[in-house]
């Protein structure tokens, strides 16, 4: 059966095309991919029948792809947004099938960016050239940007909508770059968490020295790392910082009454999704609180001493530690930041230095559910799953939310067709090919309904 004029073949075949290209941002050596993957969305674009296509560029920044129809005056205007950018995917050893080469396995599409964010970017390419080519029209105005940056910070696009608000005048956006918060349960998400991503940088001794003949008398670095981190965070998951908790906002009754009526496993969640053997974090706060509306702390990775085969006996010189702090409404990403330094300053031992150095930062975003274009995703939504929509928040950012909201002043609509076990940054990241095709029935569905 077809979507809009489009058979599955045509649609899976255009998608396949799009996940082929290995666009990791953060790769120097991906650079020429990333600007095909660019190319790709404008193509698509331009084929879906939009106008004014172009690629917007800057030096040492991905291109911004835009593209937009505005020929329904009096109707409202919708942002959509989504990135071509993936993750890198190592490590490769753990993949079943390569993470550029597609791989169809029980209805699951398997390869890096499937599901986050090059499958659900499609959905909104095609539900639009969709209703165009079976309609001749929109039922409402479309401008497209879509970035090649979001998975290392956004920084382009953040100063582009900041610096030019004017050009992407719109009513909302719609973002499909979510999950799901069950198979087959149609999800919004209304909240997510902001984010100030930074490297602790510590200095002992100018030089490695022997850790017998010095040990007793040198700083080491990488000791120094543990104890910043353990003052930072206590053992139960509790931040430490003076004042980190003031501007949290708890979650209202209401929507703590919403959230205990989610069909939720927590055995399940932690054998089968998180493959864990405890959840842990704040004793004291519920689960989904902790992870969506709970500022947390997480260090992603230490560099430093000997890390080789076998023994070395030494004392480093330098040590470096990958930290974040998910932050959530109404948390400032900015006040955070200064904290953050201050704290890992303040917490150094004696004999060594540390900075906290800022390499991306976002803020945390939350919408009213009541919102007419959030109330409106949610009846299509209800519409074409045949369920009632469930509102969840995430933990996980997305730093142009904040900007829209902020540079725009507009509501996102986060209509998100990934499900919890999609692996999105892990090997073997899938995207449900059913949703993929229920989102371009869903977002054309919803774009008819706001042109109403
Ligand atoms: N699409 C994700 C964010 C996401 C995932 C939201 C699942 C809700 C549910 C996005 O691509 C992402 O990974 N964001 C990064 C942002 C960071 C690099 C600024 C993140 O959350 O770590
Ligand atoms: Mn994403
Ligand atoms: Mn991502």
């Amino acid at each position: 059966m077809e979507i809009l004029g489009q058979t599955r073949e045509e649609l899976l075949n255009g998608l396949i095309e799009f996940i082929r290209i290995p666009s990791i941002s953060t790769l120097p050596e991906n650079k020429a991919d990333v600007i095909r993957a660019a190319e790709f969305v404008a193509g698509e674009l331009k084929q879906a029948g939009m106008r004014d296509v172009h690629l917007i560029t800057a030096e040492g920044r991905h291109p911004l792809v835009y593209g937009e129809w505005l020929g329904a005056p009096g109707k409202p205007t919708l942002l959509l947004y989504g990135h071509y950018d993936v993750q890198p995917p190592d490590p490769l050893d753990e993949w079943e099938t390569p993470p550029f080469e597609p791989s169809i396995r029980n209805d699951n599409i398997y390869a890096r960016g499937a599901c986050d964010d090059k499958g659900q970017t499609y959905i909104l390419i095609r539900a639009v050239a969709g209703l165009m080519k079976t309609e001749g029209r929109l039922p409402v105005n479309v401008r497209f940007l879509i970035e090649g940056e979001e998975e290392v910070g956004g920084e382009h696009i953040e100063e582009y909508v900041a610096s030019k608000p004017a050009n992407l005048k719109a009513d909302a956006a719609i973002i499909c770059d979510t999950e799901m918060f069950a198979p087959e349960l149609p999800t919004l998400c209304v909240g997510l968490r902001g984010i100030v991503y930074g490297e602790i940088v510590v200095e002992g001794s100018k030089i490695d020295l022997h850790s017998g003949v010095y040990g007793g008398a040198a700083p080491n670095p990488i000791q120094a790392i543990a104890e910043i981190l353990c003052a930072l965070k206590d053992r139960d998951g509790h931040i430490l910082i003076p004042h980190y908790y003031d501007d949290v906002q708890p979650p209202s009754p209401k929507e703590r009454e919403a959230w205990a009526r989610l069909p939720f496993d927590e055995q399940e969640y932690l054998e089968k999704e998180m493959f864990a053997k405890e959840l842990v974090g704040e004793p004291e706060i519920g689960l989904f609180e902790r992870v969506w509306a709970r500022p947390t702390i997480e260090v992603h990775g230490i560099r430093g001493g000997f890390v080789g085969e076998g023994a070395k006996t030494v004392i480093p010189a330098r040590a470096l530690a990958k930290v974040s702090s998910r932050l959530v409404a109404n948390q400032d990403p900015v006040k955070a930041t200064g904290m953050l330094k201050a704290a890992v300053a303040g917490a150094a031992p004696r004999g060594v230095t540390a900075e906290f150095r800022v390499i991306h930062a976002a803020a945390p975003s939350l919408v009213d559910p009541e919102n007419p274009f959030i109330r409106s995703a949610a009846a299509a939504l209800t519409e074409v799953f045949g369920k009632e929509t469930v509102f969840i928040r995430s933990g996980g950012s997305i730093p142009i939310v904040g900007v829209f909201h902020q540079s725009l002043g507009i509501p996102s609509v986060l209509m998100g067709f990934g499900l919890p076990d999609d692996r999105l940054h892990s090997p073997n990241e899938k995207f449900h090919l059913p949703n993929f095709f229920r989102g371009i029935e869903a977002v054309a569905h919803y774009l008819r309904k706001v042109g109403r």
